[in-house]
């Protein structure tokens, strides 16, 4: 019989992880996961870790969640998947429509693929076109905010500001124009966010009227910028962001593949600052951390100008497994547990307890930037030694482990991002191990 050494020696030489230095492994272990249940992942000794950061952010209700896996079982036994060109299928439309009137019927054309990247692509690719049918033909250009993630493709990549990621590609990628962050971390002596806000704002200004008529589309990940190290901002940004784009008549594209399906506090990110985007993107979460499922919302006046007897003029994107059946039943199960248990309200009581059970580092002299939106809690941790903040992240990952916990600082920034079923035992229980580690890590 394979002991758990045997699957991690076979997992190494045959398996190439994903965003992983593969040497690391000679010093990082890798777990071979058994299995999950609730917030709770289980490795093949048996040893528990409480997935504190829903793994990477897709999980919403848990590992194993028993109503999400009954109605993927039901829909085993109907449809596995069929091709979406010219067949359709009761999930797909289903979900559709409730997506749909989750945004009050602003967004009302749901177009579909598999991981969030690719959704990101599909929403480039649509301005462009949309802007091209309508004999726009100089709008080509795009613009996306500093420390911006939007996805690892070639396209998704040139709308992303994180150099790590980049760096190796930069021929391969399409310019892109990257304005100031609106970032709350970077308010000056005496300047509350909402003023960081405007400020990057003036900044986007200033690119749309030097690049007037030139431009596509703006991109942003609503409230909080993820994979940059959980930057939040004021959501009089995203108002701002909307009138800019009305009056320069550019396209909006909420990236909400991280922050959307209520992370933030409400169902969609952009719904905090009133606003609606062109283009929607979801991915992560939707399918409750199931299955890949991605999907691009957009507006009728979007969808009018494909519709169109010339073939040429309609959006000729597909991948094999758009609109998954399996897929879209685990999302609609996942929507169906928001409105059965009432999770948004549910989760600001949670968010809450959040707050409470960090509230002593606000005090912490070794700690800055405390910071929370929603379900999403983080602290910068304050590391004047260069090897050690080289380094932060990683120990951090190892010491965390050894409590039971899986998180995944980036850089300094530690944060929470876990499932939403946590009940008040398990949150006190994430407070007590994460400090327990920082404080380790710290020594
Ligand atoms: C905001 C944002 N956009 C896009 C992506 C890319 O999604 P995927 O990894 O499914 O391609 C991510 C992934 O973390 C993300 O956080």
């Amino acid at each position: 019989m394979n002991t758990k050494n045997d699957w991690v020696t076979r997992s190494l030489q045959h398996v190439w992880h994903p965003c992983t230095q593969m040497q690391h492994h000679e010093t990082v272990p890798l777990i071979p996961v058994s299995h999950g249940c609730g917030a709770w992942l289980y490795d093949m000794d048996g040893k528990r870790y409480l997935d504190a950061i829903s793994s990477w952010w897709v999980n919403l209700f848990g590992h194993a969640n028993p109503r999400i896996n009954a109605a993927l079982k039901d829909q085993l036994d109907q449809l596995e998947h069929a091709m979406l060109a010219g067949f359709t299928h009761t999930p797909v439309i289903e979900l559709s429509e409730k997506l749909t009137a989750l945004t009050s019927h602003q967004l009302g054309h749901c177009f579909y693929a598999s991981d969030g990247a690719s959704a990101v692509e599909i929403a480039l690719k649509m301005s462009f076109h949309s802007w091209r049918n309508l004999g726009k033909t100089d709008k080509q250009e795009f613009i996306c905010i500093q420390g911006s993630y939007h996805g690892e493709t070639v396209g998704a990549l040139a709308v992303t500001d994180v150099s790590l990621f980049r760096e190796a590609y930069g021929p391969m990628l399409q310019k892109a124009h990257v304005v100031a962050s609106p970032d709350a971390r970077l308010a000056q002596e005496g300047e509350t966010a909402a003023d960081v806000a405007l400020r990057a704002a003036a900044d986007l200004e200033r690119v749309l009227q030097q690049r007037e008529g030139k431009v596509a589309a703006v991109i942003i990940e609503p409230l909080v910028q993820c994979a940059t190290g959980m930057a939040m901002h004021d959501p009089v940004y995203l108002r701002r962001l909307r009138e800019l784009c009305d009056q320069y008549h550019v396209h909006l594209i909420a990236d909400e593949i991280a922050v959307g399906c209520g992370r933030t506090g409400t169902f969609f990110a952009c719904e905090s600052a009133q606003i609606w985007p062109d283009f929607l993107c979801l991915s992560k979460g939707i399918s409750g951390g199931y299955l890949p499922l991605s999907l691009v919302m957009t507006t009728d006046a979007i969808y009018q100008s494909f519709y169109d007897a010339d073939v040429r003029r309609g959006f000729l994107h597909s991948h094999s497994y758009t609109g998954n059946p399996l897929a879209c039943r685990a999302a609609l199960a996942t929507l169906a547990i928001f409105t059965e248990d009432d999770v948004l309200v549910q989760n600001r009581r949670k968010a809450q307890m959040f707050a409470d059970v960090f509230a002593s580092l606000r005090d912490d002299p070794r700690v800055r930037h405390v910071r929370q939106q929603g379900m999403i809690f983080a602290f910068d941790a304050i590391v004047a030694d260069a090897e050690k903040a080289a380094t932060f992240s990683r120990r951090f990952f190892s010491a965390a482990l050894q409590q039971e916990l899986l998180m995944r600082p980036i850089g300094r920034s530690v944060y929470l991002m876990p499932p939403y079923i946590l009940n008040d035992d398990e949150i006190a229980l994430l407070a007590q191990k994460t400090m327990k580690v920082f404080e380790q890590v710290m020594a």
